[in-house]
């Protein structure tokens, strides 16, 4: 069949948030991991959709590993950015740190799309897409193209549609 098109795919967000469950979920299921532990590092992962052939870089989100991010902004097609819904406390730190992405130099100077997932729904005290939106100020966004998505990694709820976006956005 037809070769297809490679995209490099940066996921990005605070320790915790589930960056790699996603990445996980993703993942044709013979491939999946049984068990996700705290990321060191980074690691590199692989799965197709119906266009697209992904290589994520899942990146660590604890504070020691942040710095790793930078060096992964030039070669990447888009972003997909993690927030833990249910983590009010750390809301103002993952905005910190998507404000320093967005202003990167490597960044801001291109339309990459941006993925929000705004994970962790199924908490009873998750905030909404909307809420999560509002907080991080993504309507100051008008350089890139952006969506947000709520979602459920641990049952895979609202990654499809995630997903669907990316593969139409990413040139
Ligand atoms: P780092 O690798 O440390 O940056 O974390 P991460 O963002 O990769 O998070 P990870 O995928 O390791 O998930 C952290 C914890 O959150 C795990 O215990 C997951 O099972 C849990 N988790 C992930 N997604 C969800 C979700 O949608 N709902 C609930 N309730 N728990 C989730
Ligand atoms: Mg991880």
């Amino acid at each position: 069949g037809l070769k297809k098109k490679e995209v490099n795919v940066l996921c990005l967000g605070l320790d915790n948030s589930g960056k790699t469950t996603i990445i996980n979920q993703l993942k044709p299921a013979n491939t999946q991991a049984q068990e996700i532990v705290p990321t060191i590092g980074f690691n590199i992962e692989k799965f197709k959709s119906s266009s697209l052939s992904f290589t994520v870089f899942d990146m660590s989100g604890q504070s020691r590993y942040r710095n790793l991010w930078e060096h992964y902004y030039k070669e990447s097609h888009a972003v997909i950015f993690v927030i833990d819904s249910g983590d009010k406390l750390r809301m103002v730190v993952a905005k910190e740190e998507l404000d320093t992405l967005l202003n990167h130099e490597d960044i801001s100077s291109r339309k990459i799309p941006v993925l929000f997932f705004a994970n962790k729904m199924d908490l009873r005290d998750a905030m909404s897409s909307v809420k999560v939106s509002q907080m991080l100020c993504l309507e100051n966004i008008k350089d890139k193209p952006w969506h947000i998505c709520a979602s459920n990694a641990i049952e895979g709820e609202g990654l499809q549609e995630g997903l669907d976006w990316l593969q139409g956005n990413v040139s």
